[in-house]
């Protein structure tokens, strides 16, 4: 569905001319319930540039918002931050219109672009931390911001109104009728950030801080990221949050993710959960197969610890259960207790698979899995018990306990 949104006005004599995705539901297996947003932006200084575009299939918007600013007005630079499709995806439409632009992006931006568009005869101006590109009245400044998101990615700040284009960082999958954080319901977007964060840029926390330091040298009115809102009320408290996400600081919460087929391994992840709150601290039991990978990545982000469950199935774990720690493998979550747990039939099963996989992984497990024949007894049911007890326990001294 085509929005009719228009371009807005952010400060000054920049606006947003995006696109709103209301009907976005699967981002490459990202489960983007309340949508997205491309957003692209134009600084109308002497030069005129645009900085990123949007998902290919919205080009004609884009192409539509400069027609309605600029009046046959050509771009003089478009800035690419990060040139994953959704943000690169329309680049050559643009360049189409507007072939007298100068392309500004990192030296690996120019080599990706070129393995998705035919960039010959394309004017490239490559750009790296510290350098500067006068428009007119101010000078952009870059900072690369290698793995936030892609090898090629960076920020463009621009010093005048103080505004910080951060492209992934600080994102949200999001469509509203608001563009800024003011302007629409706060706590949907919150939960929106950190699943954005969870699920896109857990992996890579390290860089993250790094970046953050560094980019702590601007000062900042406003963060325009490349997805949902753009910040200018509660930038302090995106900032907050971004900093306790980056050091994956755990809360006094334990996740008890299963699965299962004939109930038995369900009710060991009932008295899991049972003995991590008698202990006091927060148990989530999470059914695998119903609540998303997408919901679980981000409620693991500040668990403390995780008790998956699985019944045996030929030979194997669950197919979801296999999915689930195969994503979480490549998100690298950190610091987290974990516990194995599942009922079996004969032989090596679910357990010995989950405990195998998670050996490669940074989901470590220091204590043996909770293993039942067929139907747990009254004295497994209580080791099962203990074991949730002994996780609250350990949930309940999580640097962010005091807090909740
Ligand atoms: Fe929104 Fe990494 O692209």
């Amino acid at each position: 569905m085509k929005t009719a949104a228009r371009s807005v006005r952010l400060t000054g004599d920049i606006h947003w001319v995006g696109y709103v995705d209301w009907t976005v539901r699967d981002f490459h297996s990202y489960h983007t319930v309340r949508g997205s947003t491309y957003n692209a932006y134009l600084i109308e200084d002497k030069k005129k540039v645009l900085i990123d575009t949007v998902k290919a299939p919205y080009a004609g918007d884009l192409l539509g918002h400069l027609r309605e600013r600029l009046k046959g007005v050509p771009l003089d630079y478009i800035v690419m931050n990060h040139v994953e499709p959704d943000h690169a995806g329309s680049i050559s439409r643009v360049m189409e219109s507007h072939p007298g632009a100068v392309l500004v992006c990192t030296e690996k931006s120019r080599d990706i672009l070129s393995r998705y568009h035919n960039t010959a005869g394309w004017r490239f101006h490559t750009v790296g931390t510290g350098d500067r590109l006068d428009i007119g009245n101010r000078s952009l400044q870059f900072l690369q911001t290698p793995m936030v998101h892609w090898p090629d990615s960076m920020f463009t700040y621009d010093p005048r109104e103080r505004v910080l284009f951060s492209m992934d960082a600080f994102g949200q999958h999001y469509a509203s009728s608001g563009r800024f954080d003011d302007e629409v319901n706060r706590v949907e977007v919150m939960q929106e950030a950190v699943k954005y964060y969870a699920n896109i840029l857990m992996l890579y926390g390290r860089q993250i801080k790094r970046v953050l330091k560094q980019a702590g040298d601007f000062s900042i009115d406003m963060i325009a990221p490349s997805h949902g809102i753009i910040w200018r009320r509660h930038i302090s408290d995106i900032l907050e949050k971004y900093g306790r996400w980056v050091d994956s600081r755990p809360r006094p919460k334990v996740l008890v993710i299963y699965d299962s087929m004939w109930e038995s391994t369900r009710i060991m992840a009932q008295a899991i959960a049972r003995g991590v709150t008698e202990a006091g601290a927060e148990a989530k039991l999470l059914w695998v197969r119903a609540s998303g990978l997408t919901d679980i990545a981000t409620e693991v982000l500040d668990s403390a610890a995780i008790a998956f469950g699985s019944p045996t199935l030929n030979k194997e774990m669950m197919p979801m259960m296999g999915a689930l720690l195969t994503y979480l493998k490549g998100l690298e979550p950190r610091g987290k207790e974990v516990l194995l747990f599942g009922s079996t039939g004969w032989g090596r099963g679910a357990t010995e698979a989950m405990a195998d996989f998670l050996r490669k992984s940074s989901l470590k497990t220091t204590t043996e899995p909770l293993k039942v024949f067929w139907r747990p007894g009254e004295g497994e049911l209580e080791r099962c018990v203990s074991a949730g007890r002994r996780l609250g326990e350990i949930a309940l001294k999580a640097p962010e306990a005091k807090q909740g």
